[in-house]
């Protein structure tokens, strides 16, 4: 272990070692957005263990741009600032940076869930979320500039360290920067500068606002047709670059895409037929005959693969292709992996979401000799959001 566990900076940020903790929503916010008790112990507890710096959950910029899934982080007003505060301050106890992931979750929500008609740049139907999205005008695109803008200068007053747009996993900036989800012919479509224009001016507002170091993670390809891929991440980055940002997370995927942003073999079936609508509501009886046929057919539903390191190759065409740091995510658990990819310069930084869910003192772990992260990537995680705060629920429920 030389690389991975050197003490390093980032944006300026010392950290102790390459390992980031990857956004993750704990769905531990109260009623006002801002982080509950709970959710900043599990953050000391993060923290106190021996990570390099983490990424938090995704907090929604705008009142229209909230999240499904209960519980998600807010910071569209200013009396949520102190509590923010105090999470930071539990951070920095031990040394370690935190930096807030800012998001707007655009056609990837339900207008019922946020209490009113949900928005995107194009009304592209989503087959998790169907109902019909607004399509933005001028107007309101600057808007949620202004609101991202407006959020930072709160992250800024809250401590963080920086701060990180959630421009992937098909939510709203992945919306804005794909020809899948922009079929624009504005100002805002059509030629790739024309569509990463809203996240150039998110970054010109923040950095004229703030002292704030700005990364950004994305979906380098989406699986979508007429999607994000990888020749036009690139050119996508080296904008980026040019822009002022001083860091880019290469994932995949979107939420419609399945398990493809966190992979797995199977399905995990228990999970959606406890946690996800409309398999959730299912009378009992009738879950009695569709669960032991979905788990029958299970083995048959192609899973996107590699499962393991899956945005490392990415990752590293970006990197060749741009000079501020690249953080790879995504099916990285073991410390050879972890190893390899650094001393092989296909990424600067290692960043994990589930082994961290599974082993929240996993840095440590990897620093004391153990070798691979426990969690065997089976998402029931990734299911148990739609309901309850996120945990670990390997062994807890069956497949
Ligand atoms: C429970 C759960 C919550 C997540 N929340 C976020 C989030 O708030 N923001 C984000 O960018 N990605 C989120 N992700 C995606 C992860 O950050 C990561 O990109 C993905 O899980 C692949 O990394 P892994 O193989 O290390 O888990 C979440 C994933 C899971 C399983
Ligand atoms: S439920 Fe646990 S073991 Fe399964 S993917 Fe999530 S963290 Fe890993």
């Amino acid at each position: 272990m030389n690389i991975l566990f050197k003490q390093t900076t980032i944006s300026g940020i010392p950290v102790s070692n390459r390992i980031i903790r990857s956004a993750t929503h704990d769905g531990l916010a109260d009623s006002d957005g801002a982080p509950s008790d709970k959710l900043i112990s599990k953050y000391e507890h993060l923290a106190g263990n021996g990570i390099g710096c983490i990424i938090t959950g995704y907090a929604a910029v705008s009142r229209n741009g909230v999240s499904p899934y209960p519980a998600m982080m807010k910071i569209f007003d200013d009396g949520v600032i102190e509590k923010y505060k105090m999470l930071t301050d539990a951070v920095h106890k031990n040394g370690t940076p935190v930096i807030l992931q800012l998001a707007h979750c655009g056609r990837q929500t339900s207008s019922k869930a946020i209490g009113m008609q949900k928005v995107a740049p194009t009304n592209v139907l989503h087959s998790f979320y169907p109902d019909k999205a607004k399509v933005l005008t001028d107007g309101e695109i600057l808007g949620i500039i202004d609101d991202f803008v407006a959020a930072a200068v709160r992250a800024e007053k809250a401590g963080f360290d920086g701060v990180q747009l959630h421009g992937g996993h098909g939510y709203l900036l992945h919306d804005f920067l794909s020809p899948y989800g922009n079929r624009r012919n504005d100002r805002w479509g059509g030629s790739t500068e024309n569509r990463c224009r809203i996240v150039e001016l998110i970054i010109k507002g923040i950095k004229e606002k703030t002292n704030l170091p700005v990364w950004i993670k994305f979906s380098a390809e989406d699986n979508r047709k007429n999607g994000m891929n990888i020749d036009s991440s690139v050119e996508i980055c080296q904008r980026l670059e040019a822009a002022g940002y001083d860091a880019i997370e290469v994932s995949c995927g979107t939420v419609q895409d399945g398990m493809n942003t966190m992979r797995s073999e199977l399905l995990p079936m228990d999970a959606v037929f406890r946690y996800r609508e409309p398999c959730a509501s299912f009378p009992k009886f009738l879950n009695k005959i569709a669960l032991p046929a979905a788990k029958l057919i299970n083995p048959l539903i192609r899973q996107p693969k590699p499962l393991e390191n899956f945005n490392v190759a990415n990752a590293a065409i970006i990197k060749s292709s741009v000079s501020i740091p690249v953080i790879v995510v995504g099916g990285i658990h073991k410390a050879a992996d972890m190893e390899q990819i650094l001393s092989d310069g296909k990424a600067d930084f290692i960043s994990m979401c589930r082994p961290f869910i599974c082993e929240p003192d996993l840095a440590k772990k990897l620093a004391n000799g153990q070798t691979e992260a426990k969690c065997i990537m089976c998402n029931y995680c990734g299911l148990v959001i739609e309901k309850e705060p996120t945990r670990c629920l390997y062994g807890r429920v069956k497949n």
